[in-house]
């Protein structure tokens, strides 16, 4: 059956990949992201908004429960990283990583939340990163923001239990993006040794994490944190 499906950051990466594949599943998919999307598919529908624009995801969001009356799943997946010491970063690159990362995951998930209280079903999927579990050096701001998703999941998932409507993480591993373009190869080798399994992740990883907890047989998953590569907090 065919599922609504609002995913943040679709132009590339890892959200693309994700449209591209709920699509092939005959989902609806409702994307977005600061830069337009090359995605044609007639059940996609894209949006040009920075995610920590309220009154722009409200006006999403009020269109898309208009068009299509629901939503089932929220794939929280947009968002930036700064590799700095934390002595180098300026107050503006921390509030821009912040308010992506963060602001723009709260605003999604409280909007879509008061639909799918309504519908008594739903499920939300955040991103986080192996960067927070591992406390890395040179990704303090971004594992701080993304330590701030991995709360925010758990206390969501216990206040919208009652709703019928489950929320979790998946914290990847390095997958070749442009979001690890520009971290150096050696940086990048030695976090792939600190993971039990080290290897770069892939799209198919991610998939099937998200796949696993959407599947309408994980409702008794909630407020749970997957990290890929054999991480843990
Ligand atoms: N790749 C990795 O190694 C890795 C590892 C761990 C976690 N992650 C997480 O996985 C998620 C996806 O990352 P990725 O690797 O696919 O990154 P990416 O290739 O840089 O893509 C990021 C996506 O988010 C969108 N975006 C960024 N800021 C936005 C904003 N303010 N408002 C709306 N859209 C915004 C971008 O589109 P626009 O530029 O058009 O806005 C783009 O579509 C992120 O949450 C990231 O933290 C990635």
């Amino acid at each position: 059956m065919s599922q609504i499906i609002v995913i943040t950051g679709t132009r590339k990466g890892i959200g693309r990949e994700l449209t591209n594949y709920y699509l092939s599943k005959k989902n609806i998919v409702i994307g977005c992201s600061r830069g337009e999307s090359t995605i044609t598919d007639k059940n996609y529908r894209h949006y040009k908004l920075d995610v920590s624009d309220e009154k722009a995801v409200i006006k999403m969001l009020r269109a898309t429960k208009k068009e299509f009356g629901k939503v089932d799943i929220l794939i929280n997946n947009a968002g930036i990283a700064s590799m700095n010491h934390f002595l180098t970063t300026s107050t503006s690159s921390v509030q821009n990583i912040l308010n992506t990362n963060f602001l723009g995951t709260f605003i999604f998930s409280r909007e879509v939340s008061k639909i799918m209280m309504k519908q008594k079903y739903g499920k939300i999927v955040n991103f986080t990163t192996v960067a927070s579990a591992l406390r890395l050096e040179g990704e303090a701001i971004y594992a701080a923001s993304k330590a701030a998703i991995e709360n925010l999941t758990q206390t969501t998932a216990k206040e919208l239990a009652p709703f019928n409507i489950t929320v979790n993480a998946i914290g990847p591993t390095p997958i070749e993006t442009d979001l690890i373009k520009t971290i150096p190869k050696e940086k990048i080798e030695q976090l792939l040794q600190k993971q039990a399994i080290k290897r770069f992740g892939n799209f198919d990883d991610i998939k099937n994490v998200i796949d696993f907890f959407i599947n309408q047989k994980s409702d008794f998953i909630t407020g749970q944190v997957i990290y890929l590569g054999g991480i843990h907090n």
